[in-house]
């Protein structure tokens, strides 16, 4: 009886849940997506793991014919940027200028759908940003504190952590930044590094004290806790349990301005040479282009009954749960999110994607190298999307996606359809018969589809509302390869019409359920079809009429070949391989030797005559060398580098004093000098032009 009861209040409760976030609920919907840092190109991890969910949610808000505003931008403050201008000797501006461009075009470009792509450089986002500071210090939500930060006496300025590198108190690597630790991971603060030092100047900071403002969220944690832990528990596991992590671990104040010349400037007295920390203006900058978007911005912003939702990656989890619900909390009238549906990694082929080890698969490379092909990479990143752990993106199941999928399923289904309509009716809808039982099965399971995928859409399960799409691509696959019209159609014209009628009905229902997913395929789709389905219509089965006439079919996808992935995959190789010859270091130099000492060594210009691999060994090559004085016999351990037939006729040079020594037997009768990469592989050192045997090198 326990057990039972106990249940029914489970199930009763989950009930509510559901009910109370029906998207029925709201009157409109405000819908952001993370805003990129603008120091470096987008790529498939971005897209995975926020773009192409928001942008699915927000093609199947515009279809239910809501009132929807989808908010990105750049962001294009912070200290990563100014490094970068540092190190490319240009200004901080002209590097977001670079790169939101890019990246605007480059969403553009796979169709992900924002009404606004604003940046956080602009004015009316430094103005909106300055206001909201303005407002929650004029309340005196803010506490001020002085503490001793690193300061660079010679460039006259305080050094944020990633200015500022030392020895890792853990691990003794001797480059870790003042944040953190690349070689062991530990994060660190920069008064932890031993013998720290500027990277702008080279010399050691000073310890200096200077005041900044700080957010309180000590005193916000209970609001903060009861909020979310008990109020939001249908939030993804992975997103509620960050932040009942952080709240569990007690929330600390949270200094919202720093020591910098690139940024908003903090707009109060005391300010002068300050910025907004970054992590305080990017979110605003959500607001800032709602209001660059619309007049009307307050009524997405301060109104209860719209629903905002942030689409992120997981490691703003806390910045979006936590820091800014705490600044919209405390300024006036602005409502919370929803939801923060934080995605987890994609990996690329089983590395972690990196900018700064070019590990990644770049958005604008992808669109040159594969054009025309942008749904194809939607679509495989939102089977593959890290929803609930960090995935692996790999280039064989890109491939495998496309041609078993795309090409074998949808592609081939609606193709036989399209096809055969032209083929036995020149286009024209025919006019169905009796429905068999089969075909009332059939039509029984189309008519779930669109309630299954919508389900999984409302509760951010992407993969899965996917997979019940492409379900009634697979549907109709397999009703035409069961029924097999291209046959009846030799002996009942009657029962063929009705075959096509039922197919042509599925494949419009699919112009509307895949549009979120493959818009560029789906709305083409429409085209040939001639129609345009509301989302609503989805199951009907008279969404295209007897006599309608639809257009000319053409191939929606291609199968991707070998040759293509592998160039890819090889692509990555090449970086992996310069990864490791950049990761490799140099030896030091050796000790002082005198001008003698090096008088000593008689080294000569001499040519290769004979070569041969010595028997039974894989790295020695055994050589006839011409000194100009006489011919030596020359063993050398370069084998794996050269090919015997090739260095013959070849000039080199020779140290001729050494003394002989035996190597397997042959006496040795100097050393040819070789170049060493640091990936281990060997060069001769030649002379630049023909030089007369037995020249001097000195
Ligand atoms: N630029 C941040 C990142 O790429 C995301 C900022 S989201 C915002 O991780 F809310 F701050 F805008
Ligand atoms: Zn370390």
């Amino acid at each position: 009886m326990g057990a039972f009861s106990h249940e029914i209040t489970i199930i009763g409760s989950l009930k509510k849940t559901l009910l109370k976030n029906r998207i029925m609920k709201y009157k409109r919907f405000l819908i952001t997506s993370a805003l990129p840092y603008a120091n470096g190109p987008v790529h498939i991890g971005h897209l995975a793991g926020v773009y192409v969910p928001s942008d699915i949610y927000v093609r199947y808000l515009r279809q239910l014919g809501k009132d929807v505003k989808f908010i990105c931008g750049s962001d294009e403050h912070g200290v990563p940027i100014t490094i970068k201008a540092k190190n490319e000797g240009i200004t901080p501006q002209d590097v977001v200028d670079r790169y939101h461009v890019m990246n605007k075009e480059s969403f553009n470009k796979f169709g992900i759908s924002f009404d606004i792509y604003s940046r956080t450089s602009n004015k009316v986002h430094h103005e909106t940003a300055s206001e909201f500071f303005t407002e929650l210090y004029n309340k005196g939500e803010f506490t001020e504190q002085t503490s001793e930060q690193y300061y660079d006496e010679e460039r006259k300025q305080f050094l944020a952590d990633r200015y500022i590198k030392g020895t890792c108190p853990k691990c003794s690597y001797d480059e870790a930044y003042g944040d953190q630790c690349e070689q062991c991971g530990t994060s660190l603060s920069p008064m932890e590094l031993i013998n720290p030092y500027s990277t702008i100047s080279g010399n050691k900071p000073i310890k200096k004290e200077t005041t900044h403002w700080y957010l309180p969220l000590d005193k916000y944690e209970p609001t903060l806790r009861k909020w979310i832990l008990e109020d939001h528990k249908e939030w993804k596991p992975n997103v509620y349990g960050q932040c009942k992590s952080w709240l569990d671990d007690g929330l600390r104040p949270r200094a919202v301005t720093r020591d910098l010349d690139w940024g908003v400037p903090v707009p109060v007295k005391g300010g002068e040479g300050k910025v907004l920390y970054v992590w305080f203006d990017a979110p605003i900058g959500y607001i800032s282009a709602t209001k660059e978007l619309t007049p009307d911005w307050e009524k997405y912003w301060k109104d209860k009954e719209t629903k905002l939702v942030h689409f992120i990656g997981k490691d703003n989890i806390v910045f979006h749960c936590i820091i800014f619900p705490a600044m919209l909390n405390k300024a006036d009238g602005y409502i919370l999110p929803d939801n923060v549906p934080a995605n987890e990694f994609l990996n690329l082929e089983g590395n972690k994607i990196s900018t700064s080890r070019n590990w990644a698969v770049w958005l604008h490379e992808y669109l040159e190298e594969f054009p025309g092909k942008e749904d194809v990479l939607r679509y495989t990143l939102t089977a593959n999307m890290p929803e609930t752990k960090d995935n692996d993106f790999s280039w064989a199941d890109f491939q495998a996606r496309n041609n078993n999928e795309l090409v074998a399923i949808f592609g081939n289904f609606v193709n036989r359809a399209l096809v055969l309509t032209q083929k036995y009716y020149g286009g024209k809808v025919p006019q169905p018969g009796e429905y068999t039982q089969f075909d009332k099965e059939t039509i029984e399971i189309y008519q779930t589809a669109r309630q299954k995928v919508e389900h999984a859409l409302e509760h951010y399960k992407f993969r899965e509302a996917l997979r019940e799409a492409m379900n009634l691509a697979r549907l109709g696959n397999k009703y035409l390869a069961d029924t097999e019209p291209w046959k009846v159609v030799k002996t009942d014209e009657e029962r063929t019409k009705t075959i096509m009628y039922i197919s042509l009905q599925i494949s419009a229902a699919l112009t509307s359920l895949l549009e979120p997913f493959i818009p560029f395929s789906a709305t083409k789709l429409a085209k040939m079809l001639n129609t345009d389905v509301k989302w609503q219509e989805i199951g009907n089965m008279d969404l295209l009429q007897p006599g309608h006439q639809i257009n000319k079919p053409e191939l929606l996808f291609e199968k991707i070949e070998d040759t293509q992935v592998e160039a890819q995959r090889k692509k990555l190789q090449d970086t992996k391989k310069a990864n490791e010859v950049a990761a490799k270091e140099l030896p030091e130099a050796k000790e002082e030797i005198t001008f003698d000492d090096f008088l000593k060594m008689d080294i000569r210009v001499g040519t290769i005559l004979e070569a041969e691999k010595v028997a039974k060994t894989k790295k020695l090559l055994k050589m006839k060398v011409d000194t100009g004085i006489d011919q030596r016999t020359v063993v050398s351990g370069i084998a794996e580098f050269f090919e015997p037939e090739k260095i013959v006729g070849q000039q080199v040079s020779i140290l001729i004093n050494l003394a002989p020594r035996k190597i397997r037997g042959i006496e040795s009768q100097g050393m040819i000098l070789m170049a060493e990469n640091p990936d281990g592989t060997l060069r001769f050192i030649q002379p630049g032009e023909q030089t007369v045997n037995g020249s001097t090198i000195n």
